[in-house]
């Protein structure tokens, strides 16, 4: 019962849908015993709540692959041929099914793709890590590594939703924007981080500034930056403990700091290298009031509504009272409960 209760939240993340094909067949085979009625009875209250939360389950364009492995990709997300995605949201399904955004600078996979908030949850590979240590002859060595993050600009980082987050005992550290890399970035957001003696650090799982600190990201669209950590600060008398630093942009909630992550040369990341973050979309950078006579205005389904989102662009959701899938033809459907409804019932009296 796992799915019902993850369907309590109402909100239409892919997620939902992982149901088989023939649970609906073999939700009726069950009236054949008594027994077996109470289980029918808990399928048809299960398939009440998809039909609230899925209308017409409509996810993918017609005639388009609509999953990479047991993962939903809902338009306008697509795999394969141009006409099945929009442009900026090419989904590539890899060779052990991890589905990720093909326009972007590094490999992003989707973790999650939500249509009613329009947001993707995608794992952020993008870490910042910078190790200065003195070897045993006397020579100081330094390592580093940084990835540019950019995923065009139909995506933004929200501001509401994530943190920038760092790590380290001697560490000032930063997200840089800017059209080069290497010479023409400015910073949007830094925030330091110090303890001269290990046991000065926090032992707790916040971030304040001993250890770990963290800072807001602009609320500003951010589509393309990297972490950076700042090479001027002297880690001399912390390296003995705390020889690296690490940044990176986490989804609020999704890191916990230890105080053993400060003092280690390897970042304990969640999700295989990287950490969730919440990225939100637009679907044209015209206005509501412009897109709406175009050829790709993108709100298609009847019963959607268009929303614009200042200085970006315009996004879609299924009117009050509808769910679905705003960006597909007949996507945003009513609440199917009267039919269903009344499966429940004659089941119950049955
Ligand atoms: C979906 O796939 C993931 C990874 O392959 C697996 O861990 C999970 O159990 C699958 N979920 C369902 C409902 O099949
Ligand atoms: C879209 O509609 C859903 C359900 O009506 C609502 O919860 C959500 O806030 C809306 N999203 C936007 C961006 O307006
Ligand atoms: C110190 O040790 C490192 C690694 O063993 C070596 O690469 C380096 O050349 C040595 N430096 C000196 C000055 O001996
Ligand atoms: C793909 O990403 C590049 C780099 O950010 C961007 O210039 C381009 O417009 C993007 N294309 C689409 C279709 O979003
Ligand atoms: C920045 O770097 C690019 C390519 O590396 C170069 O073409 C450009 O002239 C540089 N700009 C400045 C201001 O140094
Ligand atoms: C590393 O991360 C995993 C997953 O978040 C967690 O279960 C584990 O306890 C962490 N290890 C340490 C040392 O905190
Ligand atoms: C939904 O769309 C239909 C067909 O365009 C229309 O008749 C109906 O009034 C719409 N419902 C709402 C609540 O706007």
């Amino acid at each position: 019962m796992q799915v019902r209760n993850k369907t309590n939240s109402k909100n239409l993340s892919t997620r939902f849908y992982i149901f088989p094909s023939n649970f609906f067949t073999n939700g009726l085979q069950f009236f054949t015993g008594k027994k077996k009625l109470m289980i029918a009875v808990a399928a048809m209250l299960v398939l009440l709540q998809f039909g609230t939360a899925t209308g017409g389950g409509m996810l993918a364009k017609d005639g388009c692959q609509d999953k990479c492995g047991n993962f939903s990709i809902p338009y306008p997300f697509g795999i394969g041929p141009e006409v099945c995605f929009r442009q900026g949201f090419e989904v590539n399904c890899g060779p052990d099914n991890v589905a990720t955004l093909v326009n972007s600078s590094i490999i992003i996979p989707l973790l999650d793709v939500n249509l009613d908030l329009s947001e993707a949850r995608v794992q952020n590979n993008a870490i910042a890590r910078y190790c200065k240590y003195t070897l045993e002859n006397g020579t100081e060595q330094k390592d580093w590594t940084t990835s540019n993050f950019d995923i065009g600009p139909s995506f933004m980082v929200s501001g509401a939703k994530n943190k920038f987050i760092a790590i380290g005992c001697a560490t000032v550290a930063s997200i840089m924007i800017g059209p080069n890399y290497d010479n023409e970035s400015f910073v949007t957001c830094a925030c330091g981080s110090f303890c001269y003696q290990e046991n000065m650090m926090y032992t707790g799982t916040e971030c304040f500034g001993r250890g770990c600190c963290q800072s807001a990201i602009p609320a500003e669209s951010l589509n393309s930056f990297y972490p950076s950590i700042l090479f001027a600060i002297d880690n001399t008398a912390v390296q003995s403990f705390s020889p690296c630093s690490y940044a990176f942009i986490a989804e609020e909630g999704s890191f916990q700091f230890n105080p053993s992550y400060a003092t280690s040369t390897t970042l304990n990341t969640t999700h295989g290298g990287g950490y969730p973050l919440v990225l939100s979309w637009v679907v044209g950078e015209e206005t509501c009031v412009q897109a709406k006579n175009g050829a790709s205005y993108a709100c298609t389904s009847t019963n959607s509504t268009c929303s614009d989102v200042p200085g970006r662009g315009y996004r879609c959701n299924c009117s009050q009272g509808y769910h679905g899938n705003p960006y597909l033809v007949g996507g945003c459907q009513g609440q199917h409960v009267p039919i269903l409804y009344h499966l429940c019932t004659s089941a119950i009296l049955y």
